[in-house]
């Protein structure tokens, strides 16, 4: 253990400093595409009865283009909170919107990317990709379209007719990502979608997944425990204590886009990561000048 230094003090007054820029620059619009108010997710164990707490009074609002992610230690609640917004997960008590709406299960204004792809393995890449638009009643021929023009934005050109078993792990996440793309949600849910790949198809996919949003702007939800993906990747990062997860801290990151991985070497990027990381690493949900664990 060890107590702050005084450096870290001043890092957090020009956090606020930022946070208080950014929270006047969202008032100025009007409805957030979430808005989730004191939620609340508890899992019952249904032989004991036993209930454990895995969410607990969290607000987050989150604006028209904005690209938020979520970090934490693993097991403190990331999963279940965007479950719950995916309309998954059941929540107890609070309030859960997504474009005006309130969710109670999912819907096509949300799509969800997890950890490892969830592809049809009878279907090739399109049929894939455009599974979704197909249970939606749109037509074939559009909805091929709209596949091909996805696939491409995904740098799966040319891959259309393999089947998932032929690709590669970050091929398939790629698919994946398409497949969310593909039915234009109002809310895009990533939960650790790159957490299965190897470091290098890691950092092409962040990078892609940069080139797509800053082409489409997409509302983006992403979970991970890689504070440098989050940095890299995010407008806001929202750092949630140890189980049950509440909100401990939430830093804007204000870095110019366009960005790319060249943006690690930022001698401010280093500095977001290192003040992220000891708010993930921080121990209890109590007032800013406790003790940190290094
Ligand atoms: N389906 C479930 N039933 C019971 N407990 C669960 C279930 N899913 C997750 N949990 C528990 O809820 C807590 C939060 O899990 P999770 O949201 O997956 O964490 P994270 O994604 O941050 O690693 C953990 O203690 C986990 O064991
Ligand atoms: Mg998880």
């Amino acid at each position: 253990m060890a107590t702050i230094a005084p450096a870290r003090q001043h890092e957090r007054s020009t956090g606020s400093r930022q946070e208080a820029d950014h929270k006047s620059a969202i008032n100025q619009q009007t409805s957030p595409m979430m808005h989730v108010r004191n939620l609340c997710v508890n899992y019952e164990n249904s032989r004991t009865g036993e209930l454990t707490e895995a969410v607990l009074n969290v607000d987050i609002d989150i604006f028209p283009g904005e690209f938020v992610t979520i970090v934490g230690l693993s097991g403190c609640g990331k999963s279940t909170f965007l479950s719950a917004v995916a309309g998954l997960v059941p929540y107890q008590s609070g309030i859960l919107e997504v474009a005006g709406r309130v969710v109670n299960g999912p819907g096509p204004d949300r799509a969800v990317v997890f950890q490892r792809a969830s592809l049809l393995p009878w279907r090739t890449v399109l049929e894939n990709v455009i599974y979704g638009l197909e249970l939606r009643g749109i037509p074939r021929k559009e909805a091929r379209d709209r596949g091909r023009e996805i696939l491409k934005l995904v740098q799966l050109e040319g891959f259309e007719n393999f089947h998932p078993r032929a690709l590669s792990g970050g091929m398939q996440q790629r698919t994946n990502l398409a497949r969310a793309l593909a039915s234009d949600p109002d809310l895009l849910l990533l939960d650790e979608p790159f957490g299965a790949l190897d470091a290098i198809t890691r950092e092409t996919m962040q990078n892609e997944l940069l080139d797509i949003w800053q082409k489409h702007r997409k509302t983006v939800l992403l979970v991970t425990h890689q504070i440098d993906e989050a940095v890299l990747l995010s407008d806001r990062v929202i750092v949630f204590t140890e189980r049950p997860a509440r909100v401990r801290k939430q830093i804007v990151v204000d870095l110019k886009r366009p960005r790319s991985s060249a943006v690690k070497n930022n001698p401010e990027f280093l500095h977001l990561v290192d003040r992220i990381w000891s708010e993930v690493n921080r121990v209890g949900f109590g007032k800013e000048g406790e003790e940190y664990v290094i």
